[in-house]
């Protein structure tokens, strides 16, 4: 697929006003994406969970307008009008304009809501992007449904088989040029994002499902994130894959990136939750010792996100139990760990590390499988 692929003109529908809502889940990355180009291409793959609980939900309304000469549109969270969010979502609507051009064309009224506390410190760019995107992809289903365009792919001719690919495809592209975190969020359970050699289909354009066998032992894995600061952070994601431009250590990082997705396909495979651990692990600090390599520099993990990393090592050692850790880029943690080890784990996480948690503050939830549409 190319960029080209996702134009579809011209529209044989006509479509008066509509309202859709769908739900999206947010992801967190094994492998992580640190570094961008222009267009929102990634500097190197990543690979990550889809989560289950932590989602936002969108409803957008719309309706004709007839002055096309720019992007109406308001955005409301828990009701609440946010004119502080526009600016991210003119962004990308410039952005994905010459793939909807039917933009110009509606009045659209975004009402966004998040299952997980606004102000948790969890990103909501990755669910709520990937939410906005899978609903405009929905008005462009209704505009080109039933009368197909000949510009049309064929799957757009067989609504039962691959029609959803392209459907799920497209909403991952476009996603992507909202946040490109958010690509990973449409689908589950692992998904891949970035070219890369050992991963076939795999493309810098959208997220595409991990494509090989996975060991019995990572389904249903757990993630309980502790939620060690929730103030906005210094420094946006935005900000930091720039700071990867020239930066001293970017070659190797990229290709180390590479080098992880290769070797977590025969983890994946084996069920080996030792290599897994130390892989993921390796990954997070790797992420953030890029950030305190950078010029200028900076420090989003906190004392208690390291005093919850020793806890965990320790904790790990003295049991042998598979509780690992990764981190996004904040200073809140992630704790990874196979479902059949729940008890024991969920009960260390409650007695000794929800002290080092803002409020006590911490969300169970663990992988789930991509976005669902509630209304069309
Ligand atoms: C550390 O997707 O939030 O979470 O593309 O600028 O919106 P933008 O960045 P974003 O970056 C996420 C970075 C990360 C790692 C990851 O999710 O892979």
């Amino acid at each position: 697929m190319t960029e080209q692929d996702f134009i579809l003109l011209p529209y044989p529908n006509t479509l008066e006003s509509g309202k859709i809502t769908w739900e999206s889940p947010s992801n967190i990355a094994l492998v992580k994406y640190w570094g961008k180009k222009k267009d929102q291409i990634p500097e190197n793959p990543s690979i990550s969970f889809t989560l289950s609980n932590c989602k936002t939900i969108t409803t957008l309304t719309f309706s004709k307008k007839k002055d096309t000469s720019n992007f109406e549109f308001d955005v409301y969270l828990d009701g609440e009008k946010k004119d502080d969010f526009k600016p991210k979502i003119q962004t990308f609507f410039e952005r994905i304009e010459v793939y909807l051009p039917f933009l110009r064309n509606y009045k659209f009224k975004i009402e966004t809501k998040n299952t997980f506390p606004h102000s948790s410190g969890i990103a909501s760019s990755a669910s709520g992007m990937s939410a906005l995107a899978l609903c405009l992809m929905s008005v462009e289903k209704q505009l080109i449904e039933k009368v197909v365009p000949s510009s049309a792919p064929d799957c757009y001719r067989d609504e039962t088989s691959s029609s959803n690919e392209y459907f799920n495809q497209k909403a991952s592209f476009l996603a992507r040029l909202g946040s490109g975190s958010a690509c990973r969020s449409i689908e589950g359970d692992l998904i891949v994002w970035g070219k890369t050699n050992s991963i076939e289909g795999s493309s810098n354009l959208f997220g595409v499902k991990y494509p090989y066998k996975i060991h019995d032992v990572f389904k249903a894995y757990q993630d309980t994130i502790l939620l060690v600061d929730k103030g906005k952070k210094q420094v946006s994601s935005t900000v930091g894959h720039n700071l990867m431009h020239n930066h001293t250590y970017a070659k190797n990082r990229f290709q180390q990136a590479h080098d992880n997705l290769e070797k977590l396909k025969t983890i994946l495979e084996s069920g080996d939750l030792d290599g897994f651990i130390a892989l993921i692990e390796s990954e997070a600090l790797t992420l953030h010792a890029m950030m305190m390599a950078s010029m200028p520099y900076f420090i989003l993990m906190k004392p208690n996100t390291l005093e919850i990393i020793n806890k965990i090592w320790k904790f790990r050692q003295e049991t042998g139990l598979h509780i690992s850790f990764t981190l996004d880029a904040g200073a809140n943690v992630h704790v990874l760990y196979p479902k059949n080890e729940t008890s024991e784990i969920l009960e260390f996480i409650k007695n000794e590390l929800v002290a080092q948690c803002q409020n006590g503050h911490y969300i169970c939830d663990q992988i789930g499988f991509g976005a669902r549409l509630i209304k069309n």
